[in-house]
């Protein structure tokens, strides 16, 4: 079965146990679903009632698709996402996102946690993406390109909404925190990088590290939806600081930066029209 077919159950399986078609497609990072709970008249369906949907295994990760309206934006929020260091392939990582824009959303927002390599960041910091450098060794567009979705080579000189990006900054200030912009470089992970890998990231230009996010960007891209991306930077990259990364911390710093992301997303997300 071809991805299209797979892409078409998922998306018939989830349509008919929608109130409304989204808009904008939400995927919570690391510690950071608890957003999904905030939700309005909300419909929750868990991955396992999905055909073809890849089960979400890391911790901090729930599994399930929330369907529900912020302000009067109708929204799709994804509690969990598949990575591919859990052995998903690029096109399982990407599968949520194809179905979110088969669905209707024009747009997505991405959440992520990653280790902040520019020393001006903090623990706790919310950071807009800008660009990225896919050191992930892998691209969910290899492979037939289905020319109905998107063009074989699509161009990704604005991979994330410079407007997107303007309209969240203003709510930041309006929130009281700043909201500075990075370039965030996705490897495969699992393992926290070396510091010798963080001073070659740093020189290559980037602000931030993590191992997700990338694919689906790709994807959303190809797809011609416009993205928002946000990383909160839950500990500071392998080396710069004089101690050991762990998950737990990961997730930690995601629960307390959960009242500012929130506020963020309710005043962003209304304003994202595509
Ligand atoms: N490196 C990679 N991914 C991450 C990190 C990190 O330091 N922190 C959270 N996700």
């Amino acid at each position: 079965m071809n991805q299209r077919m797979m892409v078409e159950m998922a998306v018939a399986a989830v349509q008919g146990k929608l109130g409304a078609a989204p808009a904008v497609g939400i995927v919570l990072g690391s510690g950071l679903g608890g957003f999904a709970g905030e939700l309005h008249g909300a419909v929750t369906i868990p991955y396992e009632e999905i055909p073809h949907w890849p089960a979400s295994t890391a911790a901090g990760h729930a599994g399930k698709l929330v369907a529900g309206h912020i302000g009067n934006q109708p929204v799709i929020v994804l509690s969990g996402r598949a990575h591919l260091y859990e052995g998903y392939t690029p096109l399982q990582a990407t599968f949520a996102t194809r179905v979110m824009k088969m669905l209707g959303a024009h747009s997505v927002v991405i959440t992520n946690a990653a280790g902040g390599i520019n020393l001006s960041y903090s623990q706790g910091a919310l950071v807009a993406l800008c660009d990225h450098i896919n050191l992930q060794g892998s691209n969910p567009l290899t492979g037939p390109n289905d020319d109905g979705w998107g063009p074989r080579f699509p161009d990704m000189s604005e991979a994330y909404s410079a407007g997107y990006r303007d309209i969240a900054k203003e709510a930041a200030t309006t929130l009281g925190f700043p909201l500075p912009e990075g370039v965030y470089a996705a490897l495969a992970g699992p393992n926290y990088e070396t510091p010798a890998e963080i001073r070659y990231l740093r020189a290559i230009g980037a602000d931030l590290v993590g191992m997700s996010t990338v694919p689906e960007v790709i994807v959303a891209n190809h797809m011609g939806m416009k993205v928002l991306a946000i990383s909160c930077v839950t500990n500071m990259a392998a080396g710069v600081l004089d101690q050991k990364i762990d998950h737990e911390e990961v997730l930690e710093t995601g629960r307390q930066v959960r009242s500012r992301f929130t506020a963020l997303l309710n005043a962003v997300v209304p304003q994202l029209k595509g």
